[in-house]
């Protein structure tokens, strides 16, 4: 799929913004501070409604227009997705309260002309965002790879993004009454309502990321050998927090190296599985007043010649490891679902070794739209600036060439 327009009111910088998106690379070239990354942030809040750098959506709307008792933050794009053309318009809309001084925040989200939750339209736009700081994928707490696989797999799995707010809505009641019943007491057996349902969406997330998890680890770790040299074979652990298949009885954890195969699991054998264990959990969990398995503890680690690449690996593997996970996020949107997902990478090439560089510009012309920032167009090879069109960024103004 690829973007033709764009445009954005009262977003950051961009006060207004409506232009016509070129069909292939798209480099966006300006100084620090001037707007390139918002713009990225545009694109790829219509594909997961989300942020990668706002803690919330509030920071997103204009500073001046924010000041109005009413704001209106506005983005829309026209993209191509097959042979079909569509429109999808977010609408941020700030209301001011007069006492507090502090808004609430309405997100409306229309698909052709129709509203929708952000669930149901959550990739029908789709695209890979790569940032210099996603080393934190690999680095940083569980969380962040949790995150990482969330908004990559609502985007390419039709149900996932539901699944995975039914879910989260679940655990918030369960944690809730897990809290009321070690403060008050009561029957345990009132859990039984909220572990039925966690089960029932949990069993789709751990199917959907079982799944998911391997098919990128095939595209991940063929990329890895190329961009290494064949020297590094990375694999991708999974290692789910309510593991649905059996354990042996006093059985440790296993070794991160071992290969585990969950794929030949049913939902409904997960699902089984889920509920039992969950039961059996009753009395430990009222004690520590949360829900101690579940999709929302699952780990995934990367390992690079069976090192953990989190814990041991270098600054250029983990890099390295990164480019290859991002570049396999599209390869594998692409085989699922037919479209290749528009790929938003910001200054990315400072980050990386001409070898590199050069591999990763090679993979990115096989995508349908790329749109790239940097303040240096020098680290462009020529052939590529000659295949792509250049914007200079200034200030929340785009300058075309
Ligand atoms: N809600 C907002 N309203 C108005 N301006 C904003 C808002 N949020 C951020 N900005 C401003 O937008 C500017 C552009 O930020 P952005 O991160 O897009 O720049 P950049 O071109 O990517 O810079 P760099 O090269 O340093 O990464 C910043 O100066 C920031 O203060
Ligand atoms: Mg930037």
């Amino acid at each position: 799929m690829h973007l033709t327009h764009l445009s954005l009111t009262n977003f950051r910088a961009f006060t207004r913004l409506d232009m016509d998106i070129p069909r292939r690379n798209l480099l966006l070239v300006g100084d620090n501070a001037q707007g390139k990354t918002s713009l990225l942030e545009a694109v790829y809040y219509l594909a997961t409604f989300t942020s990668f750098h706002a803690t919330h959506d509030r920071q997103l709307v204009n500073f001046l227009a924010a000041r109005e008792p009413l704001a209106v933050a506005r983005l829309v794009a026209d993209y191509q997705r097959g042979p079909t053309r569509h429109r999808l318009e977010v609408r941020l809309i700030q209301e001011q309260n007069g006492i507090s001084g502090q808004g609430r925040l309405r997100k409306e989200i229309l698909l052709d002309g129709v509203k929708r939750t952000a669930q149901d339209a959550t990739g029908h736009f789709a695209a890979v965002i790569f940032l210099p700081h996603m080393t934190r994928i690999i680095e940083d707490s569980p969380e962040e790879r949790r995150r990482y696989l969330n908004l990559a797999l609502s985007q390419a799995i039709p149900g996932y993004a539901s699944a995975l707010q039914d879910y989260n809505q679940a655990i918030s009641q369960r944690n809730a009454l897990l809290k009321l019943l070690a403060e008050r007491g009561g029957d345990p057996g009132q859990l039984t309502f909220w572990d039925e349902i966690l089960a029932d969406k949990g069993a789709i997330l751990l199917r959907h990321r079982i799944f998911a998890i391997q098919e990128l680890e095939r595209f991940a770790a063929r990329i890895h050998a190329r961009l290494t040299n064949q020297q590094e074979v990375l694999q991708l652990v999974y290692q789910p927090a309510f593991d649905p298949l059996p354990q042996p009885e006093g059985q440790f954890a296993l070794p991160l190296q071992t290969v585990v195969d969950r794929s030949g699991l049913s939902v409904e054998q997960i699902r089984r599985g889920f509920v039992e264990r969950l039961s059996a959990l009753h009395n430990d969990e009222i004690q520590r007043g949360v829900t101690t398995i579940g999709p929302h503890r699952d780990e995934l680690r990367f390992l690079s010649n069976q090192i953990d690449l989190g814990d041991f690996g270098s600054r250029g593997q983990v890099r390295t490891g990164l480019l290859s996970l991002k570049l396999a996020e599209a390869l594998w949107m692409k085989d699922r679902t037919g479209q290749w997902p528009v790929m938003l990478l910001d200054e990315i090439l400072a980050e990386l070794d001409d070898h590199r560089r050069t591999d990763l510009l090679a993979y990115l012309g096989e995508c349908e739209q790329t749109m790239l920032t940097t303040t240096d167009l020098n680290l462009f090879s020529h052939d590529f600036v000659e295949h792509s069109t250049i914007w200079r960024v200034e200030q929340g103004v785009i300058e075309t060439s």
